[in-house]
């Protein structure tokens, strides 16, 4: 994304033309992700996939398609939003814990990787007919250090087959496997849980004669200070995957949420004794993070009303205390009717969205460079009222 005044004169024209809140998402921030990603494999036998929940948005998924990416689903929503985008069934691999019988149904004989959680779901794929590569989804028993949300590979989390359940589960013989899948969390900002939970794994696989692992994704950004290093990921990790045949990633978060920016309108500032507020027209109902778990994403005031800066409050027009965009903010106070942005919004952003207080989600919009100029594109029109309320009989 442009900087500066740039950014600015682009950020207000996009908010004029389609409204607010809006969704913005560069072009060019992602494919220098994926550019990155592909170096930082380039010794190994990768499949890379992007991970549909970070961002659903047909026309994002279509990128990753047309730079070499299959697509990570865990519903059919999403292997919907694959479709839209015409990424092909091979290329897609599906994950979950909770595949119910009619999802199975669907979907067995069109996607081409499932990540198998549990030996109840092994037992139900025993006697389906599919077209599917297997993969057994383990659990490491590795801390990601990570938040408790996000963090899936303590031996407690809900996700996984456990290390002492594989010789069982293998024994059976009754599903080809082709190798393991493992995942330990999201927004991971150290190697090490990456290089304890992949070696146990690569381990594992030498000991059953996989050649074909898949590592999920998890690699953490910079929201505020820390984030992945990944030159030390290239180093640390990539060694262990030389001699797969085939190396599956799974990132969502990395390859698009620091391309994605969140444009909001100053409705009020509202100034108490105790505190100032900043409350825009969209809140935990355009983004959840800092609702839910107390994420942090960086804001800029577009029109300050002085260079002065205080510490505030940035709120949403919804009825919770906990709609929050940021907490205590040391920020200038902006101009009512300007805009405010909020950054690093690209993965689990719009996806987490919702319709809480009868709100319509938000529009997203794509900006690219042509002929050394910015310009941008309608990629999801705003939701309509109506349209919130098409199920009700
Ligand atoms: N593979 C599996 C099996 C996953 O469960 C996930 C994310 C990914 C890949 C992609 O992980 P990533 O590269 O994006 O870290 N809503 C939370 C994040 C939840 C992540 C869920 N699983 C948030 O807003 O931080």
């Amino acid at each position: 994304m442009p900087s500066t005044l740039l950014e600015k004169e682009l950020i207000e024209a996009i908010a004029k033309t389609y409204g607010t809140p809006v969704y913005v998402y560069s072009r060019e921030e992602i494919l220098k992700r994926i550019s990155t990603v592909k170096d930082v494999f380039s010794s190994v036998n990768l499949f890379p996939t992007f991970a549909c929940k970070a961002n659903n948005n047909p026309r994002i998924i279509e990128m990753f398609k047309d730079n070499g990416f299959g697509a990570d689903i865990v519903s059919i929503g999403e292997y919907h939003a694959c479709k839209l985008a015409d990424v092909d069934d091979k290329k897609i691999v599906w994950n979950g814990n909770g595949k119910t019988r009619k999802e199975i149904e669907i979907l067995s004989k069109k996607v081409g990787y499932v990540n198998i959680d549990s030996e109840e779901e092994y037992e139900i794929w025993s006697e389906i007919d599919s077209s599917a590569e297997f993969f057994l989804r383990v659990n490491p028993d590795v801390d990601a250090k990570t938040h408790p949300h996000i963090s899936t590979g303590l031996k407690k989390s809900k996700f996984g087959i456990q290390t002492d359940e594989i010789d069982r589960i293998l024994s059976k013989k009754r599903l080809n496997i082709s190798g393991f899948h493992v995942h330990i969390g999201s927004q991971i900002t150290d190697v090490e849980p990456f290089e304890e939970a992949i070696s146990k794994v690569v381990d594992l696989s030498k000991k059953y004669g996989f050649s074909k692992i898949n590592i999920g994704g998890g690699w953490g950004i910079k929201y505020k200070d820390k984030e992945l290093d990944i030159l030390e990921y290239k180093e640390r990790i990539v060694p262990y995957l030389k001699d797969f045949k085939m190396v599956i990633l799974e990132l969502g978060r990395y390859m698009i949420a620091p391309a994605g920016l969140l444009v909001l309108k100053v409705e009020y500032v509202k100034k108490t004794r105790h505190k100032t507020f900043v409350v825009l027209d969209g809140g935990m109902n355009v983004l959840m993070r800092p609702a839910m778990y107390n994420a942090y994403h960086e804001v800029n005031v577009l029109d300050p009303e002085s260079s002065e800066k205080y510490i505030i409050d940035v709120v949403g027009p919804l009825c919770e205390s906990g709609d929050i965009i940021a907490f205590e903010r040391n920020l200038e106070i902006p101009k009512v009717g300007s805009y405010v942005i909020v950054r690093d919004v690209g993965a689990y952003g719009y996806s987490m969205s919702n319709n809480y207080n009868s709100m319509p989600r938000p529009a997203e919009v794509i900006v690219y460079e042509e002929n050394g100029k910015y310009d941008f594109r309608l990629i999801r029109r705003r939701e309509e009222i109506e349209e919130m309320f098409k199920t009700i009989v």
